[in-house]
């Protein structure tokens, strides 16, 4: 192997040019050159394939900053169409022209299956990343208890579980946590201690909407944050319980946080905000206003006689009030843990086509002995009977139902990854950073921007 492309692909993570560096980094070391191709697919189906070399005679690019979020060869939501010959045809012509003699994608579940087309005539590997971690599997065999949405009576693929509370070890988890997780939650819980205060200080309620899609690791990992509530995707909201948890809550302390993964969906399965068609080519649902519908849902339960002793001369309605964490979420320095198992899986993804795999994940494992290790799985094993890869959820073991809140696993499982997450050089880039004077004279140096002078053509 003498030359690969790289390229990141679906949103942006924190960790991108992490993983980029480390990949890189494990290049010059084999003595491989790395071509990184801009604006992800997109950039391959470009007649003009916009393309860098990010390490010209092994030497590792200065522009390439682990430490900074973003990726500085861009991303984009638009996949190779394995239908259309035509995309496959350009895709295939550039890729030759390039002469590389494999690819590493950087992404999710988009990316594999716009990867699918290329692995059938270029060695390709995933290097994983996404802050909703929904790229991986509870267990090897998850993917055979999804049914069909045709088979059963629901419209929505379902998880008939297998495996049981008990039987869920988290040695067993295929791809223990993917890079921009660990900073997704990291802002989650910054932000979570913000909001209690103001809550707190008027005696609100607020409700919390975090990113994840359909998958509640994000709001899982919110308990850092100590929300009095968490509501996740995976398990259908039960109103009665929560109004009930909620008033006790509210009577004992006047003020309540919850935290509603994006997801979250009515006892009868049916999303609590709006789904809209997706414009994203990987097919991936837009989801919106969750916050907004349970706090419509629990002002017509709650009433105002709740809200009357602790605000009085305030109006009840102004008792509820909702906030979206959003893109702080995917944006900004990597913590950590992201950017060091970001580097590493970079790394791994080129030994991997190296050793001359193809249409394979670079993963990260957990082993309660031994720590964090790397591994690979292929990416055929993410596919069920159909062909589907799903987002992986939390599994019902890793949360409490009646508390609402992690349960004993879901804590196992978070520990590992955050409790060392936070580097001192993380809190030194706060400290010395963000006021510093410079930035009042001078202007933001974008990365991509600094990367145009190496741009080639083909
Ligand atoms: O998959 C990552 C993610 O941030 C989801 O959590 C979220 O639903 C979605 O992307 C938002 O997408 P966009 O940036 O296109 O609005």
């Amino acid at each position: 192997m003498k030359r690969i492309g790289i390229l990141t692909a679906g949103g942006d993570t924190p960790a991108l040019n992490a993983t980029i560096f480390g990949a890189v980094e494990r290049a010059n070391a084999l003595g491989v050159e790395v071509v990184g191709i801009q604006r992800g697919y997109a950039g391959l189906l470009d007649p003009r394939v916009p393309h860098a070399i990010l390490n010209p005679l092994y030497t590792t690019i200065p522009e390439l900053d682990p430490c900074r979020g973003g990726t500085l060869i861009g991303s984009s939501r638009t996949y190779v169409d394995r239908k259309t010959h035509e995309q496959l045809e350009i895709a295939k012509k550039n890729l030759k022209a390039l002469n590389i003699d494999g690819l590493i994608c950087i992404g999710g579940d988009g990316t594999i299956n716009g990867m699918q087309p290329i692995v059938e005539f270029l060695p390709c590997v995933l290097a994983p990343k996404t802050i909703d971690n929904d790229l991986g599997l509870n267990y090897i065999d998850e993917p055979s208890e999804w049914n069909s949405p045709q088979e059963g009576n629901s419209s929505r693929w379902m998880e008939q579980r297998m495996r049981g509370s008990d039987q869920v070890r988290l040695e067993d988890i295929i791809n223990y946590a993917t890079p921009g997780y660990a900073t997704a939650v990291f802002v989650v819980a910054q932000c979570l201690e913000r909001i209690r205060t103001t809550a707190e200080s008027h005696r609100r309620i607020a409700i919390v909407e975090v990113m994840g899609r359909l998958s509640g690791y994000i709001a899982l990992g919110s308990a850092y944050g100590q929300p009095d509530l968490i509501l996740i995707p995976e398990v259908p909201i039960n109103l009665e319980l929560l109004e009930a948890q909620l008033r006790h809550i509210y009577e004992l302390q006047h003020h309540a946080v919850i935290v509603v993964g994006e997801g979250l969906r009515e006892a009868d399965g049916t999303p609590l905000g709006s789904r809209r068609a997706s414009t994203d080519p990987a097919g991936n649902i837009m989801l919106e206003g969750a916050a907004a519908s349970l706090k419509d849902l629990l002002a017509r339960r709650l009433g105002s006689d709740l809200f009357e002793q602790p605000r009085s001369f305030e109006s009840p309605d102004s008792a509820l009030f909702t906030r979206k964490i959003g893109h702080t979420q995917r944006g900004g320095r990597p913590i950590l843990f992201d950017r060091f198992y970001a580097a590493q899986l970079g790394g791994k993804a080129v030994e991997l086509l190296a050793a001359g795999e193809s249409n394979s994940i670079a993963t990260l494992q957990y082993e309660p002995k031994h720590g964090f290790s790397l591994s690979s799985v292929s990416a055929n094993k993410l596919r069920d009977r159909w062909g589907e890869i799903h987002p992986r959820e939390v599994h019902p073991s890793m949360y409490d139902v009646e508390r609402m809140r992690p349960s004993s696993l879901g804590m196992d499982y978070l520990k590992p990854i955050f409790t060392n997450a936070i580097g001192w050089d993380d809190m030194e880039f706060i400290r010395s950073g963000i006021f510093s004077p410079g930035n009042l004279t001078s202007r933001y140096q974008s990365v991509t921007t600094d990367l145009q002078k190496r741009i080639r053509f083909l």
